[in-house]
């Protein structure tokens, strides 16, 4: 792993995005500059009950990275996810996101960083008695959006991830990749600068699976920020991004341009 410590900025954002290396990757030299979104500083989560769930976790994700989470079954990395939208809290470390310290929020202040960061699941968790195009107003209507923005924004991420044609519809009456775009819109109608997956593709077949992936790496082109959990070696390994590996609880590797195996 090179990477470069921290320097003040020196390239406007679109020029340090275009800035990629063949491997996807952002060059060392340019990476330092980018800033960070997701700041983890020597993590560890037990779990009441005493489970350490994670331990000895450090690691920086900048704006703009797309990165693969791996590890076995019981690694961490759901529970690494959950420390990000605050659904548990880190005992001991911090976890920043943004820059702001999520054991330090208050309450009320969860939700509206929760709203920065689009959350993508293994099981879609849709409101099966609602049409595709409600489960992605709803997401903006509990926010209190004004009315007048819901309609286009709803409907500007349904072209996005390709279900104009099927807005009608009931959750139900969609195949598993068309769910799945379902909450990837849902995700994205809050416009995040960061998504979090967790096993997208966990639930669908690997012809699917390709097609919510390169869905998401058109996503993390335009700027969003993606880190995925997954078990999904082949598109790991074909992809070369960056992959972060946990083993009982701790990052045993973190490499740029990786396979889901370690290679050396
Ligand atoms: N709510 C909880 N209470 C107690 N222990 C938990 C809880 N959630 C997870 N754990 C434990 O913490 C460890 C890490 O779990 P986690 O779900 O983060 O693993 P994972 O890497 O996501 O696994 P998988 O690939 O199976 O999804 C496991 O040993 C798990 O049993
Ligand atoms: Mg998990």
């Amino acid at each position: 792993m090179t990477l470069a410590p921290d320097r003040p900025g020196r390239f406007g954002l679109r020029d340090r995005l275009g800035r990629r290396s063949a491997d996807g990757s952002t060059p060392a030299a340019v990476y330092g500059a980018v800033r960070p979104v997701i700041v983890f500083r020597d993590v560890e989560m037990t779990y009441p009950g005493g489970k350490v769930a994670l331990r000895d976790v450090d690691l920086t994700i900048r704006e703009g990275e797309f990165v693969f989470l791996v590890g076995p079954s019981g690694a961490g990395k759901s529970t690494l996810l959950r420390l990000l939208i605050r659904d548990e809290v880190a005992t001991n470390g911090q976890v920043l996101v943004d820059g702001v310290d999520l054991a330090r929020l208050r309450r009320r202040e969860v939700p509206r960083v929760r709203r920065r960061i689009g959350t993508i699941f293994q099981d879609f968790k849709l409101l099966p008695s609602r049409p595709v195009w409600d489960n992605v107003a709803f997401a903006l209507e509990v926010t209190g959006a004004p009315r007048k923005t819901i309609a286009p924004a709803v409907d500007r991420v349904l072209a996005l991830v390709g279900l104009t044609a099927q807005a009608r519809q009931q959750p139900a009456q969609l195949s598993g990749g068309e769910q799945q775009r379902t909450a990837i819109a849902r995700a994205l109608v809050h416009d995040p600068r960061l998504i979090i997956a967790d096993e997208p593709t966990g639930n669908l077949d690997p012809l699917i699976s390709w097609e919510i992936i390169q869905l998401l790496l058109r996503i993390n082109e335009l700027g969003v920020t993606v880190i995925m959990a997954t078990h999904d070696a082949e598109v790991v390994t074909a992809l070369r991004r960056r992959v972060v590996a946990l083993e009982d609880g701790r990052v045993v590797r973190d490499e740029l341009g990786a396979a889901y195996h370690r290679e050396d």
